[in-house]
């Protein structure tokens, strides 16, 4: 089967109803995307579909072999995903980053939906589960990309510091976002199959 990811034809030897996470991670080594929970109920493993956030735990091949799927590996290739990170980055918002490939694929796609989204929508659509609990500092970096907050992004990217924000270091960020943080899960990759880091 072909699949169109990150704007390259990838060809892969699975079954149609294999979940994309698996063979994103274990046939691919695209390990930026995460596995969670495997039940749709955390969002960690959040791809873009066509644009749209989804779920690739439990998506299978054949619902996405005519789409195009985005990983958070391509994710800073568009403007908009570029500016998503930099905000992820600006209001540190990664502790352990286990969990931020996926909030940054929601957020992307809610801001592509929607440019500058209230608070209301903000909320309805980043519903991905922290366990680090930095749900204010992705919330204060939304509303610093939706434009409504006080220290909204101006181009200058100097909002540092604002409050609910949750300590962490730049490089940490950095590397948490594009999926290179050297997390390890022992446990999950025996799950999944995969070996190595997370
Ligand atoms: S791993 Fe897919 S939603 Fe949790
Ligand atoms: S789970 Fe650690 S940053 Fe979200």
């Amino acid at each position: 089967m072909k699949l169109q990811i990150n704007g390259k034809e990838m060809d892969v030897e699975a079954e149609g109803d294999t979940p994309l996470l698996w063979v994103l991670r274990d046939d691919l080594g695209m390990t930026g995307t995460k596995y969670g929970c495997g039940l749709a109920q955390c969002g960690a493993c959040s791809v873009l579909v066509d644009g749209v956030v989804t779920r690739s735990c439990v998506t299978p091949l054949d619902a996405v072999a005519s789409s195009a799927i985005t990983t958070i590996e391509a994710i800073e290739e568009t403007d908009l995903g570029k500016r998503v990170v930099d905000a992820w980055v600006r209001h540190q918002v990664p502790q352990c980053g286990y969990c931020q490939s996926g909030q940054v694929m929601a957020a992307t796609s809610l801001l592509k939906e929607t440019a500058a989204p209230t608070d209301d929508e903000i909320r309805a659509a980043m519903i991905n589960l922290c366990r680090c609990g930095t749900y204010n500092a992705i919330k204060a970096a939304m509303k610093d990309l939706a434009g409504t907050s006080e220290t909204a992004d101006n181009g200058q990217g100097l909002h540092l510091g604002s409050a609910g924000m949750v300590a962490g270091g730049v490089a940490v960020a950095a590397a948490a976002v594009a999926g290179t943080a050297a997390v390890r899960s022992k446990g999950r990759n025996e799950d999944t199959g995969s070996e190595g880091d997370a």
